[in-house]
């Protein structure tokens, strides 16, 4: 590591610049990245992690500026070019060839062409010889990539990258997606490729990950670098110093207290679905904010996809103030006052093809279609108004979706749920992919909207934010809910102990 001094970077970046239309994206940077070390690359949403990202890898273009490999200059075309060099990007809108194998995923463009058929046993063996290496060993080589978790199939990307024997791995928030246990193992390996001698670009919102794991941080403001140096002395403190250019510091406050009678707006009683995930009953009073921790898997977002109507459930009921839902569906939930911000907002978020506005006031319009909200006006600002209480960046709200960064889209989701006004909010990962400074306004929005008599459920990965809001947790497990803690109660120990299910495994939180 101490040579890294006098070695010449593998890979110096030269006046880089882009910008869409008057939108400067980057800036004039000047970067040299050495072989061997972890960098982390953070910057708010919207500074162009991504867009720097996907210049690297040949995913985007650059309108002027230089990147060299070991000296020679280089243009990147297409991502293959820039794998030709060894540079190899894992994204989450993840390339892979979902009917086929993960074996055929991992070495496609490699064997089969030159041999006319793949040799399926040598295919084999050397699949396992690199799965093992890198310690992904519930991941068998026959499986069909579709039928694989997220988190799995960016494993298979990661795979894929070594087999081409890449130097240089970028990775672009990879840790959003995992679960605990899944981001040590990441972390653990992203060391030990370093320590390989490959150089890994980690792009991540969670600046406790990049403290941990990165030799040097690359921080990112409106598409200029505003420090890059050594990981060593920085703290969350001085990093958001960096990024926002004022320090930021999420505290929890004590959600306002509610009144043990206050009434109850949603009650869910015996909700069972047709993949047999419940029974779950749980209610949340006017003014409440109701938490629910728990491992990937646990079944969190399954009830609250039941709850809005969105899958099928074979037994239960939903209630919105005292009146229960005959039929649950999006269109009646939402006719009833329910608002889910889901997880997933490629699939039942956003048109990403629509303008900001389009989408912010799509619910909306349904909502009050009968009453002809029609008219521009009052959308125009309606939209305006609550975007920038989010601190949405695009360049207007007619911006479409489609060119706002992850971070940002995520926010437009948010607004559009708040649009409307509701008697009872579900948010889902709120805050995946949202920057500090969002974070902590979209925390101040939910306790703002609990205080005025919206009840609230908030699920989500990071426990600390679940703890810090909600003024009751729900631990789920194997699609029930096994724990429940008031706020304040509890550690994040305890509520990782009972997601895990107490003693009975106890050792699969101490790996982690
Ligand atoms: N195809 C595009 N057309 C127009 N503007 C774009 C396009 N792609 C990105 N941008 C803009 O470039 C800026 C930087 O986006 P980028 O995706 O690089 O941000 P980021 O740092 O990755 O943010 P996040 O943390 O939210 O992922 C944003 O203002 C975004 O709206
Ligand atoms: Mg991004």
């Amino acid at each position: 590591m101490t040579t890294t001094a006098v070695s010449a970077p593998l890979i110096s970046i030269e006046g880089l610049a882009k910008s869409y239309a008057r939108n400067t994206v980057l800036h004039d940077l000047n970067l040299g990245l050495h072989a061997g070390r972890v960098y982390g690359l953070l910057g708010e949403n919207g500074a162009g992690k991504t867009t720097f990202a996907g210049i690297l890898s040949g995913l985007t273009h650059a309108d002027s500026g230089h990147i060299l490999i070991d000296g020679e200059p280089h243009a990147f075309r297409v991502p293959k070019d820039a794998l030709d060099q060894g540079i190899a990007i894992i994204t989450q809108e993840q390339s892979l060839a979902l009917d086929r194998s993960v074996a055929e995923n991992v070495f496609s463009g490699q064997l089969a062409s030159t041999l006319g058929f793949v040799r399926t046993r040598a295919l084999r063996e050397q699949f396992t010889s690199l799965r093992d290496s890198v310690g992904f060993t519930d991941l068998h080589a026959g499986t069909v990539v579709r039928s694989l978790s997220q988190a799995k199939r960016q494993q298979v990307e990661i795979l894929r990258a070594l087999a081409r024997d890449a130097r240089v791995l970028i990775m672009d928030e990879p840790t959003a997606i995992l679960s605990i246990a899944e981001t040590q193992h990441l972390l653990q390996l992203i060391r030990r490729l370093a320590e390989d001698g490959r150089l890994v670009l980690l792009i991540s919102h969670f600046l406790e990950d990049v403290l941990s794991v990165a030799d040097e941080v690359i921080v990112l403001r409106d598409g200029a670098v505003t420090f890059a140096g050594p990981t060593e002395g920085q703290t969350p403190r001085t990093l958001t110093q960096h990024m926002v250019g004022r320090a930021v510091e999420i505290e929890h406050k004590r959600p306002t207290r509610v009144a043990p009678d206050a009434p109850v707006r949603l009650a869910v009683t015996g909700l069972t679905r047709t993949d047999g995930i419940g029974p779950v009953s749980f209610h949340v009073r006017a003014g409440e904010i109701v938490g629910m921790a728990g491992l990937v898997g646990a079944g969190r977002s399954e009830v609250a996809r039941a709850i809005f109507g969105l899958d099928k459930i074979s037994s239960g009921t939903v209630a919105v103030d005292g009146v229960e839902l005959r039929r649950l569906t999006p269109h009646n939930a939402i006719r009833h006052g329910l608002a889910f911000v889901s997880e997933d907002r490629k699939h039942d978020g956003l048109s990403l093809v629509h303008s900001v506005r389009e989408n912010a006031s799509l619910v909306v319009r349904r909502k009050f279609a009968r009453f002809h909200f029609r008219t521009v006006r009052p959308e125009k600002s309606a939209v305006g108004r609550h975007t920038d209480h989010m601190m949405v960046k695009a360049s207007s709200i007619e911006q479409s979706v489609w060119q706002l960064s992850g971070g940002n889209q995520q926010k437009v989701m948010f607004a559009k749920w708040v649009m409307t006004n509701p008697t009872v909010l579900i948010v889902d990962e709120p805050t995946r992919g949202v920057d500090v400074g969002a974070k902590a306004q979209i925390y101040d929005i939910i306790l703002g909207l609990a205080a005025q008599g919206i009840a609230i459920v908030i699920i989500s990965s990071e426990i600390e934010e679940v703890m810090g809001l909600a003024h009751r947790l729900l631990v789920m497990r194997r699609g029930r809910v096994v724990r429940e803690f008031d706020w304040g109660a509890t550690s994040r120990a305890e509520v990782i102990a009972a997601a895990f299910g107490d003693y009975e495994q106890e050792d699969d939180t101490r790996d982690t």
